[in-house]
């Protein structure tokens, strides 16, 4: 009797103590989960300290032999930029990119994609190709740093980014950039001067191939999708977006980047151009076209910002 009296409390305190036990172990379990969840990695100086260098970084399938197939006749004699943009330079400037996901997202495949999908907007921005080209029309990428004779300065009235007496506002750069409010805009993403000195985009590959990395990772407006979100699977088209036939995919790249300057406009040749220079380097990177994605181009699309002026054209 009395030894039931103390088994009862006994065996209810083995019974606390089995659960506290076990709450122990779950809340451990969630832990380690929760800890690999965050895990981050290091790859050297090319990707630090982030879950995204875990998989494989941009050098692992971009290389220099691929940065000059793509970019062939750049140094040619009669290119606009001999000499300025190199391999180094970009993948230098990819070192504050990959971190948040720039070529490092969703796996090689979709690395390679975005590489090409980001480099397809910079060669046919800066491409002295024409049809009938030695090489073709597409191997011109990279032929231009700064516009050769611009037909304006480029400057407006602006309560953030006022121009600079004497300074010229425009294209400049890799994704070129184009009036004094971008120059502020991308200037402060970088924390360069570039609202006082938007030449230094024609004197620095590293910081052009930055400021056009900038722009791609981040939306015109709050609370769009940047760039990089569409083409690689972020952003979840709301139902306003789909009636507007915005869609995930490179299509919706051209529309974040340049608005109603390329899409909605139905089946235009500044829209295929960039599309024929991201497919050329699907291919010669061995992707191929037919993995292109879906929603390619963006000639139904109605423009994410209709009324402002687009950051680069
Ligand atoms: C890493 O790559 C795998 C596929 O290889 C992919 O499923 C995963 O989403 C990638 N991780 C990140 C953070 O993008
Ligand atoms: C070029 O720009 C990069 C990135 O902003 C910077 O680290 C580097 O010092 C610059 N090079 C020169 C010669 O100014
Ligand atoms: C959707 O579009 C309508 C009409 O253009 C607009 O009034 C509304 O604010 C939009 N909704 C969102 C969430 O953007």
């Amino acid at each position: 009797m009395s030894k039931g009296m103390f088994s009862r409390p006994a065996g209810n305190l083995a019974a606390m103590a089995a659960i506290l036990v076990l709450a122990v172990l779950l809340m451990a379990a969630a832990g380690v989960e929760a800890k690999s969840k965050l895990k981050t990695c290091s790859k050297g100086w090319e990707c630090t300290d982030s879950i995204y260098c875990c998989n494989e970084t941009i050098s692992d399938f971009f290389q220099v032999y691929q940065f000059e197939n793509l970019f062939s006749k750049r140094n040619s004699p009669v290119a606009h930029a001999v000499g300025f943009w190199d391999y180094h330079s970009f993948i230098t400037a990819s070192t504050a990119y990959q971190p948040l996901g720039f070529g490092t997202t969703g796996g090689k495949k979709m690395g390679m994609k975005e590489v090409s999908a980001f480099l397809g907007h910079v060669g046919s921005k800066t491409s002295c190709g024409y049809g009938v080209a030695t090489g073709g029309p597409l191997a011109w990428g990279l032929c231009y740093n700064h516009e050769l004779s611009p037909s304006q300065s480029y400057c407006k009235e602006d309560y953030l980014y006022p121009c600079t007496a004497g300074v010229e506002y425009h294209g400049r750069g890799a994704l070129p950039v184009y009036w004094n409010y971008n120059y502020g805009l991308i200037g402060d993403g970088l924390k360069v001067d570039l609202l006082n000195h938007p030449e230094y985009l024609e004197q620095n590959a590293t910081l052009a191939f930055q400021a056009a990395m900038w722009r791609w990772m981040n939306p015109i407006k709050k609370k769009q999708p940047s760039a990089h979100d569409v083409f690689v699977g972020n952003w979840k088209p709301t139902k306003n977006d789909t009636l507007a036939k915005r869609l995930p995919g490179f299509g919706a790249t051209m529309n974040v980047l340049y608005g109603d300057e390329v899409c909605g406009q139905g089946d235009v040749d500044s829209m295929n151009n960039i599309i024929s220079h991201y497919q050329y380097y699907l291919d010669l990177l061995g992707v191929g076209r037919q993995n292109s994605g879906e929603n390619l181009d963006c000639a139904e699309q109605e423009p994410f910002n209709p009324t402002v002026q687009p950051a680069s054209s």
